[in-house]
């Protein structure tokens, strides 16, 4: 059934599984040697291509039922893949996987859709080309990437200026074959999954956190244990369905087993704040992340807020779905310090901005913030989308319909698969 500004948010649901997890627990099991086991694997085309690279790599990974086995090779371990590498529309996999082959002696072409070949990676390539890698990009950053690695990566101290958690990673990877301490400073905190997970597999690992910056060191000493892991649901897939729960008055929905972070659920704080009524049932710890359960029963107008540049890596990939909250909070809400939004899968800022507009909310950009002038009046709707296959846009304003007057025309909607393969099916279970 289309979803309609009748439409209430009711049911369990379970969202499918990280992805930020997913792509990060493939890599590490693959450099544990012997076997790990992974439930839950999120299996949406971008982490589907980095367990291809991992294979290619000479990582075997077999699908058991709902379960995959990888059988890891140590670090240092991976062999010369025998063709190109497409990672398709996911500059995750492509940076993370960088960082790692960039200290092995293996030469390496990398490539991806044209979405992901107009994106930056010379904020992973100029700290990775420090140890010894060396890299041939279009105009000195785009994709596609000829890599030859060094098997004698040098040990050094990074400072991150950008806040990125796939920068981070990509360093983090490049240190498993790198004799010596290597030590990452970051001056924003992002999303902290590589570091727990290596926690939880016995690598020699210590984070501090200072109120100035995160301090990583890393010194590889200790060798991977192989790991069971079950992926926890995905906070940012979710993020969805919690927004709308919290935007409908009437709405009740039981959220189970979300991954909950405090790098990866900003968005809820924001919720919180603009009056969302969300609330934990229940939180365990599993390998160092917390899990919990959540109710979201709204029965209040939300109102309009102002979040801060310092909060926007923590809510990054919501910003889209949390722009439809604020058209429909009251007031001026502004989004400050956007400019990453500018890199990601498109342009995210130019096109929330775009189609707010499009849809009949008054909204504008200046200076990477953007201001949404909100109301509870309902949108006028029956609008063309511009996504450009970027699969959060589309699926941000395809639940913008419940609060349209008119349905909005969305075209080409199979780039939900990059990312979320499942979310038209849970739309029809849990909005109607
Ligand atoms: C991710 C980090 C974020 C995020 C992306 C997933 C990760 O990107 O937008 O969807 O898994 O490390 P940046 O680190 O570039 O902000």
């Amino acid at each position: 059934m289309p979803l309609s500004h009748l439409s209430k948010i009711k049911g369990t649901y379970y969202p499918p599984g990280d992805k930020s997890i997913s792509h990060r627990i493939l890599i590490l099991a693959g450099q544990a040697v012997g076997k790990s086991k992974i439930s839950n694997l999120l299996e949406g085309e971008d982490v589907i291509n980095t367990l291809n690279a991992m294979k290619l790599f000479g990582v075997q990974i077999i699908k058991k039922e709902k379960d995959h086995f990888v059988f890891g090779i140590p670090p240092g371990g991976l062999i010369q893949p025998n063709k190109t590498i497409n990672f398709g529309n996911s500059g995750t996999g492509i940076r993370l996987i960088l960082g790692l082959i960039s200290s092995n002696n293996i030469k390496a072409y990398l490539t991806g859709d044209k979405s992901l070949c107009k994106r930056p990676m010379k904020r992973v390539t100029e700290h990775l080309s420090r140890i010894g890698a060396k890299f041939e990009m279009k105009k000195d950053t785009f994709p596609p990437i000829k890599l030859k690695g060094t098997g004698k990566a040098v040990p050094l101290s990074f400072n991150i200026l950008i806040p990125s958690a796939q920068i981070k990673s990509a360093i983090m990877l490049s240190a498993l074959n790198t004799n010596g301490v290597i030590k990452i400073k970051e001056f924003k905190s992002t999303r902290d999954h590589t570091e727990n997970m290596l926690k939880s597999m016995g690598y020699n690992i210590k984070v501090k956190e200072v109120s100035k910056y995160r301090f990583i060191e890393m010194k590889n000493n200790k060798e991977l244990n192989t790991i069971r892991y079950t992926v926890p649901g995905d906070p940012s897939s979710a993020a969805f369905f919690i927004t709308a729960a919290c935007m409908k008055p009437g709405s009740k929905l039981i959220v189970k087993n979300i991954l909950f972070n405090k790098t990866r659920i900003g968005f809820i704080k924001t919720l919180k704040s603009m009056g969302g009524n969300i609330k934990i049932i229940r939180k365990k710890r599993v390998h160092n992340e917390l899990i919990a359960d959540l109710k979201i029963q709204q029965n209040k107008i939300l109102n309009s807020i102002t979040l801060m540049p310092d909060e926007v890596p923590l809510q990054i990939d919501e910003i889209p779905i949390l722009s439809i909250a604020a058209s429909f909070a009251d007031g001026l809400t502004i989004f400050k310090g956007l400019r990453e939004l500018t890199v990601k899968e498109s342009n995210r800022l130019l096109l929330i901005n775009e189609n707010l507009k499009r849809i009949g909310v008054n909204s504008k950009i200046k200076n990477y913030d953007l201001y949404i002038y909100g109301n509870q009046e309902l949108k006028k709707g029956g609008a063309i989308i511009k996504h450009e296959y970027d699969h959060r846009i589309l699926m941000s304003f395809y639940i913008a319909n419940i609060i349209c007057k008119k349905n909005n025309i969305i075209n080409n909607k199979s780039c939900v698969k990059t990312s979320y393969p499942t979310f038209f099916k849970h739309t029809s279970e849990f909005i109607n």
